[in-house]
């Protein structure tokens, strides 16, 4: 078993309980005279739950938005859906553009990067994409595995690579993880080794665990570059969206029959956080860095946990990631 702190399931099940990650929105709201047109949006994991609601509130601003994930017919669904609710409530949308990508697949994110115009302004980039197996799956010719690809290194290839058109924004990027994260430690070595110590038997891990790994590793990441960013002007936050009923949900509900008896947020209710940091007139770079729920910074760790990691094994981390960076098409990192 790995050393990533916590046991899965369990602190999940106590997190759970935490009544405000599963009650309605409660933080700021965003004034209606606030316009996006013209102000370019990068959505992963826009084809469904919260991706797909931050879409459609983006869209009523009249925001160009790219919505990515691997599903290009479910994108371009959603893109049909926020055109429609935009129309209906008299509002212009602005460009959307659907684009095929699979997050765990580190040269299509390295093309994905190289492909997107130099000279184009991103005002905000969303880490949304994610996914919670409870199966050990390596990608990238083997070097990498899943959870860890769509939660880590994936994101922290697309802000590097973005990041010029992210500085012609003065953009923001909002890396969503999970209040899971406050059960989980770092762990370098499974990252680094593709969680193979945390395999119980037919490739099987415990799934919650891995993912909460993965995304503490998210939040590290996210606090790694904005400390490097600080002075030009990128806002690097990290968002929770609290317990909410999607599909990315269940995995962790069909291993875990008593949570069902859980009621949990409305999609939109998560969403509203996120979608506060993209567009809040008063974001600045004095919000980067830090962790958010419902709009406001939270602490990144609980009493009496062990979660936080050392600066050496964060930079372990990030020079991992970095072997991943501007890989050719096809090339798998080795
Ligand atoms: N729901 C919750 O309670 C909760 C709690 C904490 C954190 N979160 C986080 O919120 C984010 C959104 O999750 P959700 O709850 O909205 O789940 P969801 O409805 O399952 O959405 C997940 C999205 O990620 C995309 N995706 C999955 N694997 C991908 C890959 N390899 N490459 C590209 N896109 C991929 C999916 O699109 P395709 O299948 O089309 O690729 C889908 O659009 C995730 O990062 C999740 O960890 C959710």
């Amino acid at each position: 078993m790995g050393s990533g702190y916590s046991i899965g399931g369990v602190v999940f099940g106590q997190l759970f309980k935490a009544r405000s990650f599963t009650s309605a929105y409660k933080g700021p709201t965003i004034p209606d005279h606030v316009d996006l047109t013209g102000k370019v949006f990068l959505v992963t994991g826009a084809s469904s739950g919260l991706g797909k609601m931050l879409v459609i509130e983006l869209t009523k601003r009249g925001a160009d938005v790219h919505l990515i994930s691997r599903t290009m017919d479910k994108l371009q669904k959603v893109k049909a859906e926020a055109e429609t609710q935009a129309k209906a409530e008299g509002k212009k949308s602005g460009n959307l553009s659907c684009h095929s990508l699979d997050m765990s697949d580190m040269s299509a994110v390295c093309k994905f990067v190289a492909d997107f115009p130099k000279d184009k302004a991103i005002h905000c980039l969303v880490n949304n994409a994610g996914a919670l197996p409870y199966e050990r799956e390596m990608v990238s010719g083997g070097r990498l595995e899943k959870t860890t690809a769509c939660h880590v290194v994936g994101p922290y290839l697309l802000i590097k690579g973005l990041h010029a058109q992210l500085k012609l924004g003065n953009g923001r990027v909002i890396n969503n993880a999970s209040a899971g994260l406050y059960g989980a430690q770092m762990d370098v070595a499974a990252l680094k080794d593709g969680f193979k110590t945390y395999v119980k038997k037919d490739n099987k891990v415990d799934g919650a665990l891995v993912y909460a790994v993965c995304k503490r590793a998210m939040l590290e990441m996210s606090d790694f570059l904005a400390d490097c960013y600080s002075e030009d002007g990128t806002v690097i936050m990290t968002n929770h969206p609290g317990w909410c009923e999607t599909e990315g949900l269940k995995p962790l509900l069909d291993q875990h029959a008593g949570y069902g008896s859980i009621t949990f947020r409305d999609p939109r209710d998560g969403m509203m956080g996120m979608y506060y940091l993209c567009v809040a007139p008063e974001v600045d770079t004095s919000y980067s860095g830090k962790f958010y729920f419902d709009g406001k910074a939270v602490e990144k760790h609980q009493m009496f946990t062990s979660t936080s990691s050392s600066d050496r094994s964060v930079n372990e981390m990030i020079a991992f990631c970095e072997k991943f960076n501007k890989l050719p098409a096809g090339s798998d990192g080795n």
